[in-house]
């Protein structure tokens, strides 16, 4: 399918952030762009900050002058939504109201030529909702951008019922030539990314919730261990706790109250509070001049291990005992459930079970867990979870052996499926019912959460590397210990394990 001609003429209606964004990436390309807003001057006033942001970039010798200038000739401002009669594409990304959205598409409808697409950006309404009225609602499609559009490569190309194949696939083709990763998703409450992103804030309010550890810990582990750009806590105080409370709550409620999208009292409570994150200088963390910056905890110094054996090799196991050999520890292969043995401590990686349930089921009360990691050869520290019953001999063990390793090791209370496991598993968990309803295609879902939120990996292929078998483990003993319904394994999970249970996966290895 082709792309809309080059130099074919653009219309983005609502010039803020997102408009303003659109319109930049679209006259970069090559575009004829016109910008409308009914605010006064903001079309303007886009049209002058994306011009300075040429002018960085030209600057920054990112982009050449005539390029630039070329680019800011292609921009203008339309003062009546008759001038966008000439558009092959209209973008709208204008106030989130359903009723809004309606009447402008119900007008644009009578302005443009009958090829003309109509796309809209938003993020939270029904595309099928908003095209329902219109005479030919084929012709309406999603084409939903992230923030700041000139730098996340993300579009999600989101159809309605009525929205016709070649439609969907004229936009996406679009963005694709404008430098964008276009995943096709159907219209469905949160889409792609705001549904499958759910529980990275969900698990983390949660195991905060129960104690797991302070925000700055937590935090540091989603990202020394899992390999998150930012920590959910972090991420969520940029965010702002309305604009995020809200999203989970329109989803939860789009979803007649799924437990799976369950909202937090922890972050109800902020925004009771006006505690909205950076914004208002206060959210889960404080900002300001003088505020002394959180540190995650990290265990003292424990003893250095003597003799260490190991059992199996699941996955970062090889990665652990080369860096153990590294720092001159030569751990000795044996028969055993797989993990690493010193000082009677066993310490396997958690499989959803809390140590303590382990250390009972095993009758073996040192029982120490690790948590994932993204990168075992490569990571700076550990997270690690201990039993109730375990001996401080065994902890301290436990703590030296990966301190020589290179680790640093930060301790989690025993929570069951520690961190990064339990929200791994959880993205996985609703990416692959994503997958299951039709809603995307499994790389589909991979892209989008790498290119709409700065995922390490895609929550399928992390799955994949995981093991499939390990994923539904830790999610079905997450299930079995909390009785909830959160918890439940998606259906496609359990069939492609049932059909493969050894070499299951989501994408070709
Ligand atoms: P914004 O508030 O910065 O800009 C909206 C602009 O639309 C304003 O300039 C306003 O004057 C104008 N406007 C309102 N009603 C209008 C109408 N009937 N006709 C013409 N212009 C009108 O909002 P933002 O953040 O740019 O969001 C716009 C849309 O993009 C919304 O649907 C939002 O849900 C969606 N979106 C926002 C993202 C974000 O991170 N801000 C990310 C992805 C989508």
């Amino acid at each position: 399918m082709h792309a809309i001609p080059k130099g074919s003429t653009v219309a983005v209606i609502g010039s803020g952030a997102m408009g303003a964004g659109i319109a930049q990436v679209a006259a970069t390309a090559g575009h004829q762009v016109l910008l409308f807003d009914t605010r006064p001057d903001a079309a303007d006033k886009a049209i002058l900050d994306i011009g300075k942001t040429y002018a960085r970039l030209v600057e920054k010798g990112r982009m050449g002058a005539v390029e630039s200038d070329l680019a800011r000739e292609r921009l203008k401002r339309i003062s009546s939504l008759h001038e966008a009669a000439g558009a092959l594409l209209v973008i709208e990304a204008i106030v989130e109201n359903l009723d809004a959205k309606r009447a402008l598409f119900a007008e644009l409808e009578n302005v443009v030529g009958e090829k003309a697409i109509l796309a809209t950006n938003t993020s939270s309404i029904s595309v099928t909702a908003i095209g329902a009225q219109l005479k030919h609602p084929g012709r309406l499609v999603g084409m939903h951008f992230f923030n700041p559009v000139p730098l996340m490569a993300l579009v999600e190309v989101v159809k309605g019922l009525a929205t016709e194949p070649g439609v969907a696939d004229t936009v996406s083709a679009t963005a694709d030539s404008w430098g964008k990763n276009p995943v096709h998703a159907r219209s469905t409450p949160g889409f792609i990314v705001n549904r499958v992103a759910r529980p990275y804030y969900a698990e983390a309010l949660r195991l905060l919730l129960e104690q797991a550890a302070d925000v700055a810990t937590l935090d540091a582990v989603l990202r020394d261990c899992g390999g998150f750009r930012m920590g959910p806590f972090e991420l969520m105080d940029l965010i702002g706790h309305d604009v995020n409370f809200s999203v989970t709550n329109s989803v939860f409620a789009a979803y007649y109250n799924d437990p799976r999208f369950t909202p937090s009292i922890l972050q109800q409570e902020l925004v009771n509070a006006g505690f909205l994150g950076r914004k208002s200088g206060r959210g889960f963390y404080r900002y300001g001049d003088n505020v002394a910056k959180s540190v995650p905890h990290v265990e003292a110094s424990g003893a250095k291990p003597a003799a260490v054996r190991y059992a199996g090799a699941p996955g970062c196991m090889d990665a652990i005992v080369e860096r153990l050999r590294v720092a001159g520890i030569e751990p000795l292969a044996i028969e055993a459930a797989p993990g690493l043995y010193c000082e009677g401590a066993a310490i396997y990686l958690t499989d959803g079970r809390s140590a303590t349930e382990r250390a009972e089921m095993d009758d073996h009360r040192d029982t120490i867990l690790f948590d994932l990691l993204l990168d075992a050869s490569g990571a700076a520290r550990i997270a690690l979870a201990r039993a109730d019953q375990c001996s401080d001999r065994a902890w301290s063990a436990a703590v030296g052996l990966f301190q020589a390793a290179g680790f640093a090791v930060t301790r989690l209370d025993d929570v069951p499926g520690m961190a990064v496991m339990r929200t791994v598993a959880m993205l996985a968990n609703e990416a692959a019912d994503a997958v299951n309803q039709g809603v995307c295609s499994a790389r589909a879902v991979d892209v989008a959460m790498q290119k709409g939120v700065n995922y390490p990996r895609g929550p399928l292929a992390w799955a994949d590397s995981i093991g499939l078998q390990q994923v539904v483990k830790v999610l079905s003993n997450l299930a079995a210990t909390y009785g909830e319904d959160r918890y439940r394994v998606s259906p496609l999970l359990r069939r492609k394990l049932a059909a493969n249970p050894h070499g299951a996966r989501f994408h070709a290895a």
